[in-house]
């Protein structure tokens, strides 16, 4: 029993244990993704499709240019907005690739990962009670990033059965005189699903309607299949004023601990991004800075080796789960498939993924964890080798095989 030590006549409150935690943090539920990793962590012979990640280590010539800048003794902060070298180099390449132009000293920030970016953004702009319209499901990351800045979400779902294609009419009818923005993850994770171009056009009209900031992260810009052109969401007539671009390094080098990535903004909008920068977090880490550096200046063959490589997995794999008679859209962007899991075993998600991970010993994660509309669904990410997705090919084959609905 806790004695209570306040002087009289000061209200009493339930004990420091039940408020320690800020009420937004109590209500953001844990990820759904971490559970599996802990009981994963303890098993062995797991395959891991759950986390989304290259199995590519970073390609040699990024990995030397990180040992040269230590050995030069480059261990020091760098400016808050990262070193010039790079935002110079970023703001060509987005330049180049997408034809939009940032200034490298006012307009581009290098960030911890794309990750602190979607934070910051979040945290910069988004006033207690503001909405931002987000489809789901998407990155665990989005909605927890919206309820720490006081926000609130409004979800738009994408359903398989119009292959996770965003419906901008949808995303128009979520908006309410408190929605301060729209939140754009495309390549998306855990669909796979990517913007066609007349969808991006009318979600930028919309934006320009009601007068909404965007916030588009496109760290997977680069992993895109098929037909399928990526444009920056900022490089559409009248986005550039009204969009935080996020990307980063992780994916499309495999620089994933490396912890790097950068935000891109009108001036006015990241100078007081990089507030919360700088209190935060003062620099990235200055050995991955000149690391990315030399990725945008070098590593295109890489990527391009990669790409393709993800690419036959990626056919194959879908193709696999289909067989197996898992329905799995036919993803275009990123490295997941995302199949429906509940039609043919008639398991939840989060009951196929650890019956399937005690059983058969493969890693996937539950749909659910993305968002309601992932529910059904598990995302298996194919940034692994040929070899291992066969294998765990084989083995949901089996499993799915022993929990097959009759019918
Ligand atoms: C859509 C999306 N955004 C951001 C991130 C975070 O990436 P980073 O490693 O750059 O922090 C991820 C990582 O999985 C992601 O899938």
């Amino acid at each position: 029993m806790t004695t209570d030590v306040r002087p009289p006549g000061i209200p009493s409150r339930p004990p420091l244990a039940e408020r320690a935690l800020s009420e937004r943090v109590r209500a953001v539920p844990p990820s759904g993704i971490r559970r599996f990793f802990d009981i994963l962590a303890t098993m062995d012979d797991v395959i891991s499709l759950g986390v989304g990640e290259p199995d590519f280590d970073t390609p040699s010539g990024i990995v030397e240019a990180g040992i040269r800048s230590l050995r030069a003794g480059r261990t020091h902060y760098t400016s808050n907005y990262g070193t010039i070298e790079l935002r110079r180099a970023l703001a060509a390449h987005l330049e180049r690739r997408y034809g939009v132009a940032y200034d490298p000293a006012r307009e581009l920030l290098i960030t911890v990962g794309a990750s602190e970016a979607v934070d910051l953004a979040l945290r910069a702009t988004c006033d207690p009670g503001d909405e931002v319209v987000l489809h789901e499901p998407s990155y665990v990351a989005y909605a927890p990033a919206v309820a720490f800045a006081g926000g609130d979400v409004r979800y738009v779902s994408t359903r398989l059965e119009d292959d996770f294609a965003l419906d901008p009419a949808a995303v128009e009818a979520a908006i309410t005189p408190r929605t301060k923005a729209l939140f754009l993850g495309y390549p998306c994770n855990p669909t796979g699903a990517v913007l066609p171009g007349e969808v991006q056009d009318e979600l930028a009209a919309i934006a320009v309607r009601h007068d909404l900031l965007v916030y588009a992260d496109e760290i997977y810009d680069r992993l895109a299949y098929g037909s399928y052109r990526h444009r920056a969401m900022s490089a559409l007539p009248g986005m550039r004023d009204r969009t935080i671009l996020i990307g980063g390094f992780s994916k499309a080098y495999a620089m994933t601990g490396w912890r790097v990535g950068w935000l891109a903004a009108p001036a006015g909008i990241l100078e007081g991004i990089v507030k919360v920068h700088q209190y935060g977090i003062m620099s990235a880490p200055t050995v991955a800075q000149d690391a990315a550096l030399e990725a945008l200046e070098n590593g295109e063959t890489d990527v391009e080796r990669m790409l393709a490589e993800y690419d036959r997995r990626r056919r194959s794999f879908v193709d696999g789960l289909n067989a197996i008679g898992l329905r799995t859209f036919e993803s275009r962007g990123a490295f997941y498939a995302f199949p429906q899991v509940s039609v043919a075993t008639g398991l939840s998600s989060e009951a196929f993924a650890q019956a399937l991970l005690e059983e058969e010993r493969v890693a996937v994660v539950p749909g659910s964890a993305f968002g309601p509309s992932g529910a059904g669904h598990v995302r298996a990410c194919y940034a692994t080798s040929s070899e291992q997705l066969e294998e765990a090919l084989g083995r949901i084959g089996r499993f799915v095989d022993r929990h097959r609905v009759a019918g």
